[in-house]
């Protein structure tokens, strides 16, 4: 692992700002990256706050572990899920978690790890190394109709279909294996050549999403927060886009209803009335201040939203 790991953190004031940290207090951070949370809430709950931090990429929990050495004997940082957090911190023990979602610089800027369509690379984007499904498999080996569904479900992508055939037809001729030729595919075939995104900019977020089951992952991860928290303790998550961001505000709805319902659609006669288990802190998503912006462009699609465990 390199040395020169640096990720900006986001909204650091703000996330300080929503969970406290107190000496005594014990904390979790599901997404440790550059340790740039973490050494915030270890130093804020000096002397004797703890930590419990996770992250899928093993260059970061290296990086991390290295950033944290001054705070040694006051925290754990495992390479892992937070979708697993539950597995190994204490059930009822924390007050406050922190998720800070998404890809972090060094995965986007390493061309090595094939997140960037701007850069060479093998068609990678796994957060996990250790795993098996890589973009390059997808594109390969998924039908058209799944591609396409990727395409469209998380990123949102209007050219879904016209991608998925193309992706496909050209598979056959030769095998997709850097991201260069994926983008360049795209920037062939799409008729948005002068917009100010990259053609590219969508198929590679949906890629990225797919191949490390980010939604599914943040829908594990949401719950396992809940369990490790005691009652009275906050969770802050940041998002990135505005899936994620759906799946923390419905989380957020559904956990402060005082019911719930059998099936997909709320109808008030399949409504069973509970406790509701968290209540919402933050009515409206917080994002990040104007110096911040000017700061790190990195931050602008940046959503805050806190929810305390009744
Ligand atoms: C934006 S960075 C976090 C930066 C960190 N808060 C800091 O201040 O340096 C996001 C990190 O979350 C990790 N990540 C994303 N999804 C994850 C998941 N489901 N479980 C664990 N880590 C995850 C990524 O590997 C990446 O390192």
């Amino acid at each position: 692992m390199s040395p020169e790991f640096v990720h900006k953190t986001v909204m650091m004031a703000e996330v300080l700002d929503a969970l406290n940290p107190a000496a005594g207090g014990r904390y979790a951070d599901g997404t440790v990256g550059g340790g740039g949370h973490a050494e915030a809430m270890l130093a804020r709950s000096s002397p004797t706050g703890w930590l419990s931090g996770c992250d899928r990429d093993g260059d970061a929990v290296e990086a991390a572990k290295r950033r944290l050495t001054p705070f040694a004997g006051r925290f754990e940082i495992r390479r892992g899920n937070f979708a697993e957090l539950a597995d190994w911190v204490e059930a009822g023990s924390c007050d406050g978690v922190v998720y800070d979602l998404g890809v972090s610089s060094p995965q986007l800027d390493v061309a090595e790890r094939g997140f960037s369509f701007q850069q060479e690379g093998p068609l990678e984007m796994r957060m996990d190394s250790r795993q098996a499904l890589t973009a390059a498999e997808l594109v390969n080996n998924a039908t058209a109709e799944e591609l396409a569904r990727i395409f469209w479900e998380f990123g949102g992508e209007r050219d879904s279909r016209r991608f998925a055939k193309a992706i496909v037809h050209d598979r056959e001729l030769r095998r997709f294996t850097t991201t260069r030729q994926l983008a360049e595919l795209i920037e062939r075939i799409s008729p948005r050549h002068g917009r100010k995104a990259h053609p590219a900019t969508k198929v590679f977020q949906a890629l990225r999403i797919a191949v490390n089951d980010e939604i599914g992952s943040l829908k594990r991860g949401l719950e396992a927060a809940m369990k490790i928290l005691k009652p009275g303790g906050r969770l802050a998550v940041i998002t990135f886009h505005s899936l994620e961001d759906r799946v923390v505000k419905d989380f957020g709805r559904a956990g402060a209803r005082d019911y719930t319902f059998i099936g997909e659609v709320d109808v008030p006669e399949l409504r069973e009335p509970r406790a509701p288990e968290l209540k919402i802190v933050t009515r409206k998503a917080v994002t990040p201040g104007e110096a911040e912006l000017a700061e790190n462009p990195r931050s602008r699609s940046a959503q805050l939203r806190v929810f305390e465990k009744i």
